[in-house]
């Protein structure tokens, strides 16, 4: 079984390699609920929009409004104009909209649980849900984005142009089974960070990858080399 194998090694690229991202320095913060507001808001604005944008954004963000009591109490005008520039402005009236419920609602507690943030927060879906659960609460849950859909495609060689709904509820399952019970926050980070900087669509970066021993697709395509040098 080279499960234990593949998440402790991903584990330890991703704490070599890991992108020092702005939100990534609240999960140091020993108040949960505020891990809990980072992550929602990074998560929110990550997507439909690529990391190197996000960072501004979201610094500026979280200068104007640090706490989730802060956003409740901002116009939407203001709202909308922090948002300039980032599209789909649905996002942050969602963003302010769950703040208001939060505060009003829910005694100013984020919601702790992935069941949870899917039935009370806005605009969260079934991955940003597991997404704050995982990297602000370590509820062990797995996430399925389009580059962990790549990474597992690869790993147990699916076909990974099928988006049907079979395939993506097989994704989920498996990135349920492979996450790190330990660390599942930054389990799941490393597998979105490899699909990201390593296992990318076009020209995947093989020879630096911490699980390629493991994945499926890499194999094949090492032994397709070997076999073609034997015709030589
Ligand atoms: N894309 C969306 N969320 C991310 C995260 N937490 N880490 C890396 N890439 C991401």
């Amino acid at each position: 079984d080279d499960i234990p194998t593949l998440r402790s090694n991903l584990l330890s690229w991703y704490d070599i390699n890991k992108r020092d991202l702005p939100w990534r320095q609240q999960l140091k913060n020993p108040d949960v609920n505020q891990r809990a507001y980072a992550v929602w808001v990074s998560e929110m604005m990550l997507q439909q929009t690529q990391v190197a944008t996000v960072i501004d954004y979201y610094n500026r963000w979280m200068e104007k409004w640090p706490t989730v009591q802060k956003l409740a109490t901002a116009s939407l005008e203001e709202v909308n104009e922090m948002w300039s520039g980032l599209g789909y402005y649905s996002r942050g009236r969602r963003l302010h909209e769950g703040a208001q419920k939060v505060v009003k609602e829910l005694d100013g507690q984020m919601p702790s649980t992935a069941a949870s943030l899917l039935k009370e927060l806005p605009g969260v879906g079934r991955y940003t849900a597991g997404a704050i659960a995982s990297i602000s609460y370590s509820q062990v849950t797995g996430v399925v984005d389009g580059n962990v859909i790549r990474v597992l495609s690869r790993l147990r060689v699916i076909g990974a142009e099928s988006t049907s709904p079979q395939v993506t509820e097989v994704m989920w399952s498996l990135a349920d089974h492979l996450v790190d019970s330990e660390r599942p926050g930054d389990f799941n980070q490393a597998m979105m960070e490899l699909g990201a900087t390593v296992c990318t669509p076009k020209n995947p970066s093989c020879g630096e990858c911490p699980v390629r021993g493991l994945c499926r697709a890499y194999q094949q395509v090492e032994t397709e080399k070997k076999k073609s040098a034997n015709k030589l």
